[in-house]
């Protein structure tokens, strides 16, 4: 699913964000990206989402090389991504069904699926009963529920969240991380960051990469 082999990024600044990284992600796998603030979490998704590229090294995300120039096929392998950033922000004006809708427009999937997709997908996230209000009216929580939905109504083969915890309770928080678990059922791969590690203690099925200074240290099971 993902593969990386010494793979430095080094921003146009001089940051040097990340640096050797090696990673081998099977598909189904749960993993956890901790570390301190700037130690290079975003960066490293932003690598597997092709926003950034590597400045040495190579790096493979289901099979595709991730160099700069292939735009076409980069975008489409985004199609098999479902994002969770902050910066992608829910459009307000819109209700969280239309939300998620948008999340499916350049899928190709027939309209009267992509309805249910996403019924299905804000019923899994608990907001069954907000479809259809204004994402500005819901909660911090909920909206980040949202924008979880409109990730996995895209039946993605890969989730890519970041901090989809930040700013949320311990029990929001909580219901979050087992929102993304549960995706584990259709196969699909999840990368999760978080600075809260103290959620993590009792999580059983999942992996851990520990990034400190652009470097990763691995940790936990599976590897
Ligand atoms: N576009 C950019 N240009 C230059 N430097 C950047 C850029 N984006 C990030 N950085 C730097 O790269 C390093 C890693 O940043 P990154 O955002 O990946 O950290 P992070 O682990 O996600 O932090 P946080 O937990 O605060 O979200 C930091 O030193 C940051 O300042
Ligand atoms: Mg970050």
């Amino acid at each position: 699913m993902i593969r990386a082999n010494g793979v430095y990024l080094r921003y146009p600044d001089g940051t040097e964000a990340l640096k050797d990284i090696n990673l081998h992600i099977k598909p189904g796998e749960i993993v956890y990206i901790t570390g301190p603030s700037g130690s290079g979490k975003t960066s490293l998704l932003k690598l597997l989402l092709g926003m950034e590229f590597a400045t040495l090294g190579s790096l493979e995300v289901m099979g595709m090389p991730m160099v700069k120039g292939k735009t076409a096929s980069i975008n489409k392998l985004r199609r098999k991504i479902g994002p969770v950033f902050q910066e992608f922000k829910l459009i307000d004006g819109r209700t969280a069904f239309e939300n998620v809708m948008m999340g499916m427009r350049f899928l190709g999937m027939p309209p009267r699926k992509m309805k249910d997709e996403a019924k299905n997908a804000l019923i899994k996230v608990g907001l069954e009963e907000k479809m259809a209000s204004k994402v500005e009216n819901l909660s911090w929580g909920q909206q980040q529920r949202v924008a979880i939905a409109r990730a996995i109504a895209r039946k993605p083969a890969l989730i890519l969240a970041d901090e989809p915890t930040g700013n949320l309770d311990q029990e929001n928080a909580m219901n979050i991380l087992k929102i993304l678990h549960n995706v584990k059922d259709i196969n699909t791969t999840v990368l999760i960051t978080t600075h809260a590690t103290h959620l993590l203690d009792g999580i059983e099925d999942a992996n851990f990469l520990h990034v400190d200074n652009g470097s990763i240290r691995v940790e936990g099971k599976g590897w």
